[in-house]
C-alpha cells in the first residue's frame, strides 16, 4: 500500500537524499512547481554528511531536512571495515533510514548525489509501502557502475578505448546503477577537453536529466495509481 498522495491532485511529495554539493538537489528546487514539474514538492532533503553543501540550498528554500549519521552505527559495531560487521551497520543503517523517510509519507525518494550504496534494509521497506526510488547515475546504463564513473569514462577516452559517456536516471535495485532506467542521455567526449570541463558539462546536463526523469517517475507512478496497480 502506498503511504503518500493518493490522487492527482495533491503533489507528489519527494525526498531527495544527497552527499554533497546538491547541485542536482538545486535543479529539482528551481523546477518544483514550474512546468518541467508541477505537481512536485519536495517534503524533505536527507544527507549521510553534515557538512554537504546541499542541505543549505535546502534550508534557504525552506525545506526541512535531516542528517542521518553513520558513525553511531559504525561504534556499536567495531571492526566496521571488516565484513561482515560492515554490512551489520550499514544495514541497521539504512533500516533506519527506512524509518526516517516513511515517517515523512513520501511518494518517490530521489537519490541526487547520494553516495552510499542502498541495502535491503532500506529498499524493502520502500517496496512494501509502494515508493519508488530513483537514482541519477553519471554513466550510461551497464557502464561505469560506482564511483568515479565520469573519470572513468575519461581515462578510457584517452586511450582510445570509447568516444562517449552519458547520463541515467533509474529505479533503484540493490545491485549498484543496474536498475531499470528511466532516461538516459549519451555525451560525446571532445577532443583536447579536460577532465574538469567534461565533469562540467556532465553535470550541466544533470540538471536536466533529473528533473525530466523525476517528471518521468511521477508520470509512471500515476498511471499506476489511476490503473489501480502498485508502483
Ligand atoms: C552527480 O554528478 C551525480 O551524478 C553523482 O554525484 C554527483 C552529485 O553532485 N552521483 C553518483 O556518482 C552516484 N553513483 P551534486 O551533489 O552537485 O548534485
Amino acid at each position: 500500500m502506498s503511504t503518500g498522495s493518493t490522487d492527482n491532485a495533491s503533489p507528489i511529495r519527494l525526498t531527495v537524499l544527497i552527499s554533497g554539493s546538491g547541485s542536482n538537489l538545486q535543479a529539482l528546487i528551481d523546477q518544483c512547481g514550474q512546468p518541467a514539474l508541477p505537481d512536485a514538492s519536495i517534503i524533505r532533503v536527507i544527507s549521510n554528511r553534515k557538512d554537504a553543501f546541499g542541505l543549505k540550498r535546502a534550508e534557504t528554500a525552506h525545506i526541512p531536512t535531516a542528517y542521518h549519521n553513520l558513525v553511531k552505527y559504525k561504534k556499536q559495531y567495531p571492526d566496521t571495515n571488516v565484513p561482515p560487521t560492515f554490512e551489520m551497520a550499514r544495514s541497521e543503517y539504512d533500516k533506519d533510514l527506512a524509518a526516517m523517510v516513511l515517517a515523512d509519507k513520501p511518494d518517490i525518494v530521489v537519490c541526487a548525489g547520494w553516495m552510499h550504496i542502498l541495502m535491503p534494509t532500506f529498499l524493502d521497506p520502500l517496496s512494501q509501502a509502494g515508493v519508488p526510488v530513483i537514482n541519477l547515475h553519471p554513466a550510461l546504463p551497464g557502464r561505469y557502475n560506482g564511483a568515479h564513473a565520469i573519470e572513468r569514462a575519461y581515462n578510457d577516452f584517452t586511450q582510445g578505448k570509447t568516444d562517449h559517456t552519458g547520463i541515467m536516471i533509474h529505479y533503484v535495485i540493490s545491485e549498484v546503477d543496474m536498475g531499470q532506467p528511466i532516461t538516459t542521455r549519451r555525451i560525446d567526449m571532445k577532443k583536447d577537453e579536460s577532465l574538469d570541463q567534461l565533469e562540467q558539462r556532465v553535470h550541466e546536463n544533470e540538471w536536466e536529466l533529473i528533473v525530466l526523469g523525476t517528471k518521468m517517475a511521477i508520470d509512471d507512478l500515476q498511471a499506476k495509481r489511476r490503473s489501480g496497480g502498485q508502483p
